[in-house]
């Protein structure tokens, strides 16, 4: 081989590997953020990255575009690993048109989403882009809808993830949303439909980038983001650590850890955690951390209804997904937020076997019209739709109130829940004492005048359906519960139950798809 050939080659890579210039590459730093390059080489195993479609350039040949053509065009794509596991990634491009979508960069970004969906293996994009390219017109379209096909197709058959490195807009942002968990950065982060001067224009709204959809907003009010980091090496270590936790593809299980915590480690302190007064607020959180393998636990959506909490983390080194009611916000309620963040969650971990914990400390759904004229209904109808249909091993353990409709849907007996233990100061029933008591003894206390004697009554009445209910023995004794525990077993006995599930078999009926109630 001629060494000009070889000496070709090796300047080629050169010109590729600056996207958009050096000029560009520095502006791209000047506003902390980092090239599309350094993003992949970070995300990925040291030297583990290996480029593809490295010398594809634009087609397009409307104004003058012919003559202003770079190596690679608007996004970088290839394969590497994280931890030793193959993936397949692409970044787009923000020095090359801005890292607008050409025909051509979506064609290569479906390039890698077709070989990840040949070999099962998961696909990591990372976002900054100014959206279609504006020159191209309706071929930008077309290949954004190439990709979208693509997302959906690629849904629940190989795990998808988004970062939002920088702008997303416009249609653009429903390949993320086609995803299944979205990381924003605090700072150059933005999804939305339109941006704030087309707001303005139309609505007469006066509105930042930020406020509009900037990863808070997005991490608190929407919930479209998953995950939310202070700056993109943040990020990006983070979605190592969330790929530890799920599998290659949904015929795989997640890699299982070796597990240095001892199984049967008991916590003496949460035989006490729970306050004796049921309407004292706790840190469900507490249990979490206390049961799972190393107290290492990875949270999805923290800041959206924390009134669940959606988690990961593992048992016996087998990775678990954990929802848990948190009673130190809104008392644990699930409103329409809380119940499509959990429905959402255990689809996915249904998705790609993922075995599921819950943790129930339930008082119900939040009532009243802002809930109802939001569709708490259909909301609601989601999560038990998930956890009916899912047919991954699933223990559940009350650890204290669980009442009426939200008691079947956070993974009771009937609804297919494996294993459902309680702890001693569980309560299971249909409703709390004090709404049991005003509805059926509403015509005695509104016959009693005097302010203290109807007090009274309601105090006795209260405490005569406490006594009924307000423990587990009533469900236990109808075999609802398969065993009340001590807390401080808690661990031991979840890996046990999980451990004899490991060859559960459950399958649905055949069918075309099921009509969840989106
Ligand atoms: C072509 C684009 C581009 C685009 C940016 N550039 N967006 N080129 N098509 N969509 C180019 C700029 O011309 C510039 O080129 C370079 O990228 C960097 O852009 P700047 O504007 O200098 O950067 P910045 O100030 O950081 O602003 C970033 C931006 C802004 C906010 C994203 O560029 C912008 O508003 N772009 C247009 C966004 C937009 O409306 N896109 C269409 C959305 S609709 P040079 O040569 O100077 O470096 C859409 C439909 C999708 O996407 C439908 C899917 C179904």
């Amino acid at each position: 081989m001629a060494t000009d050939k070889i000496q070709n080659l090796i300047e080629l890579r050169e010109k590729a590997r600056l996207g958009g210039g050096q000029k560009r590459i520095d502006s791209q730093h000047s506003k902390g953020k980092l090239t599309a390059r350094e993003r992949i080489e970070m995300l990925l195993d040291e030297g583990s990255f290996e480029e593809m479609d490295m010398f594809v350039t634009h087609r397009c040949t409307n104004f003058g575009m012919d003559k202003d053509k770079f190596l690679g065009d608007g996004v970088v794509v290839g394969q590497g690993t994280i931890d030793g596991r193959l993936v397949f990634v692409f970044a787009q491009d923000f020095t090359v048109f801005g890292g607008s979508l050409s025909e051509t960069v979506a064609l290569k970004i479906c390039h890698v989403m077709d070989k990840a969906m040949k070999v099962g293996a998961p696909i990591i994009g990372i976002n900054d882009s100014g959206g279609a390219r504006i020159q191209e017109g309706p071929n930008a379209l077309a290949g954004y809808a190439e990709i979208f096909e693509r997302n959906i197709l690629a849904s629940g058959v190989v795990p998808q993830i988004s970062l939002i490195f920088g702008p997303c807009a416009g249609g653009a942002v429903y390949s993320p949303a086609l995803t299944d968990f979205i990381m924003m950065t605090e700072e150059n982060s933005y999804m939305f439909i339109t941006g704030p001067k087309v707001v303005k224009s139309v609505t007469g709204e006066s509105v930042s980038v930020d406020e509009l959809g900037g990863a808070a907003v997005h991490s608190t009010k929407t919930g479209v983001a998953h995950l939310r980091a202070e700056n993109e090496q943040e990020g990006l270590a983070t979605i190592r650590r969330l790929m530890s936790f799920i599998p290659q593809n949904n015929m795989e299980n997640a890699p299982v850890v070796p597990c240095n915590d001892p199984v049967d480690r008991l916590d003496d302190a949460l035989n006490t955690l729970v306050p004796d007064n049921p309407n004292k607020p706790y840190d469900m959180k507490e249990i979490i951390t206390s049961i799972v393998d190393n107290n290492d636990v990875l949270e999805i959506q923290p800041e959206f209804a924390p009134n669940i909490i959606c988690a990961f983390g593992r048992f016996n080194g087998v990775s678990t997904g954990i929802i848990a009611n948190q009673p130190s916000c809104l008392a644990g309620v699930l409103d329409c937020d809380a119940s499509r963040k959990a429905a959402r969650f255990v689809r996915f971990c249904d998705a790609f076997n993922i075995p599921i914990l819950t943790l129930v400390d339930v008082p119900g759904f939040l009532p009243g019209t802002g809930q109802e004229y939001s569709g708490i209904i259909v909301h609601g109808a989601k999560l038990m739709f998930a956890y009916g249909e899912a047919t991954v091993p699933k223990v559940t353990v009350t650890i204290r109130k669980s009442y009426g409709g939200s008691h079947i849907v956070m993974s009771c007996k009937q609804l297919r829940g494996d294993f459902n233990y309680a702890w001693p100061g569980a309560e299971i029933a249909v409703m709390g004492p004090s709404g049991a008591v005003e509805v059926l003894q509403a015509k005695a206390i509104a016959a009693i005048e005097d302010k203290e004697e109807r007090a009274k009554f309601i105090a006795e009445k209260e405490a005569e359906y406490r006594d009924k209910f307000a423990n587990p023995y009533q469900a236990a004794s109808m075999g609802y519960i398969d065993d009340v525990i001590e807390p401080r077993n808690t661990r031991f006995r979840v890996i046990r139950a999980f451990e004899s599930l490991k060859n559960k078999r459950l399958t649905n009926p055949l069918k075309k798809h099921s009509n969840i109630p989106l």
